[in-house]
This record gives C-alpha cells, structure tokens and sequence, in this order.
C-alpha cells in the first residue's frame, strides 16, 4: 500500500480519484487507513461530532493537538491532515506557531479557511516549509457571520472571488484544494483551472477527489446530518440495536439465576 506525502496528493492531479476522510482517533485512523484512503483529515469538525459543540468556532488549539496525537499514533500511510482551529491564524506569526504545533503533534500538512483574506499567514506557514490545504466556498468557521450553511458561487461576484482565491492558492503551492458547498458548475471550474487536485464537499461530482465527515458516512451522529450525504450505515442504529439485545439477554439471565436460587433472607 501506498505511502500518501503532501507531494504525492498534489501529483495525483488528473491520475486518479482522491478520496479522503475526516479521522479523530486512533481506533478510526488505523480502521481507515487499512483501507488505503490517501487523505485523512483531523478535522475541527471534531467539535461537533466528538466534542459535542454547536460549531467549529469553539474548538481549541489543544483539543485538535490532542486529536492529531491519537490519530498520529496509528501511523497512518495516509497523509494526515490536521485544521487549524478558528482564530488559530489571526498574524502570520501566530499562524506559523501554531502550524507549527500541529506538526510536532503528527500532522504531515496544515489546513486553513479561506483564500486572499489569509494570504499573509498561508504564505508565512508555506515558506516556514509546512505544507498547506486550501479551503474554500463555505467556510464552517464563518457560521456566526453566515447564520447557516449555504451554497456559495450562485452570484457573480462570489464566483469572481472564488476564482480568484483558488488561483491564488495555487501560486501559495497548496498540496490540495477542499472546495465545500460550491455550486457544482463553479467547482467543475476551478478543479479545471487550478494545478493542485480539488476535494469536494457538497459541491457535485466533478472535483478531482471527494471528502466527507466519516460520522456523516457511517451514521454515527444521526442527530444532524448534511443533505448532501447519503450514510452508508446507521452505525449509531446499529450500535443501539446491540445495547438492547445485550440488556435484554443479560435481564433474561439475572431474572433466571434469581428465580430458580431462593434468597438469602428466606
Ligand atoms: O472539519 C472538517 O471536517 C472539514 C471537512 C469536512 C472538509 O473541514
């Protein structure tokens, strides 16, 4: 099985499909990378679906250090991607520290939201010799400015904008593009003009590569799921499922051990 390096991901343009997943943990990490994804992403969706936070603006610098060690520990063949939580890249210096710490923790590549608007602190992080993964459309730590998660490139002058973070992120090097929630004809677009493979998320189908939240997958968070995910397991079902069968055979063994021996008081 392959060995996934930030330059691999990146020449794998227009080679083969990319997939690639979101991993939390060490059990998830080895799991996944027995199947030879090439990408797994500690994502800070993890403060949603581990964490149990409304949104990705309140996980911490600690909590995704803490996941990427986990994950790490699996020593994945996959190129392990770690995001830089919200207001983790606010300076270039500030940027680069904490990129920094994600990879001591086990991360091989950095990813941060956004496209000229960080154009300081990505290009700091690249030249401190980090790779990067660009991200994006709709940009889940933009949720309190945004008020809800919606498709972006349906205006002309998103599309402009788009285009125009896309082609500068490729100048920055980026090894990969995660373009999320863009309209399908946009995304079909920019993964035409841009050198670094595209990751799509709820953006159609014509991205060089597809991710998703491995939760969203596998039903493991039933409780809120994208409508663009179609779950290939009710994991959270199945998993309920198991508990009741166990609680109800071991109530059927305590009801008869208790029945056939009299008590001790009689
Ligand atoms: O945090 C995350 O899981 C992500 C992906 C869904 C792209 O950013």
């Amino acid at each position: 099985m392959d060995t996934w390096t930030p330059d691999l991901i990146r020449a794998s343009k227009g080679k083969q499909f990319l997939p690639a997943l979101t991993t939390y943990d060490y059990p998830m990490t080895r799991m996944l990378d027995e199947l030879g994804i090439p990408m797994l992403l500690v994502g800070d969706s993890l403060g949603m679906v581990v964490l149990g936070y409304p949104d990705t603006t309140h996980v911490t610098m600690e909590d995704m250090i803490h996941h990427i060690r986990a994950a790490a520990r699996a020593k994945p063949k996959a190129c392990l991607v770690g995001d830089m939580p919200y207001q983790s890249y606010e300076t270039s210096e500030q940027a680069v520290r904490n990129a920094r710490r994600l990879v001591e923790a086990g991360a091989q590549a950095v990813k941060l939201e956004g496209g000229h608007d960080i154009g300081m602190q990505i290009r700091a992080i690249r030249n401190a010799g980090i790779p990067c993964v660009g991200h994006l459309g709709m940009l889940p730590q933009h949720i309190l400015e945004e008020g809800s998660y919606k498709i972006k490139g349906r205006r002309e002058n998103e599309r402009r904008q788009l285009l125009e973070d896309a082609a500068f992120l490729e100048t920055v090097g980026v090894c990969a593009l995660v373009i999320e929630l863009v309209e399908p004809n946009l995304s079909q677009k920019i993964t035409s003009v841009t050198s670094a493979p595209t990751i799509g998320i709820g953006s159609g189908p014509h991205c060089d590569g597809q991710i998703l939240v491995t939760h969203d997958l596998v039903g493991s968070f039933p409780w809120f799921r994208p409508k663009f995910v179609k779950p290939r397991l009710q994991a959270t079902r199945q998993m309920q499922d198991a508990v009741r069968t166990w609680r109800c055979d071991e109530d059927g063994l305590y009801k008869q051990n208790h029945h056939s021996k009299p008590s001790p008081a009689s």
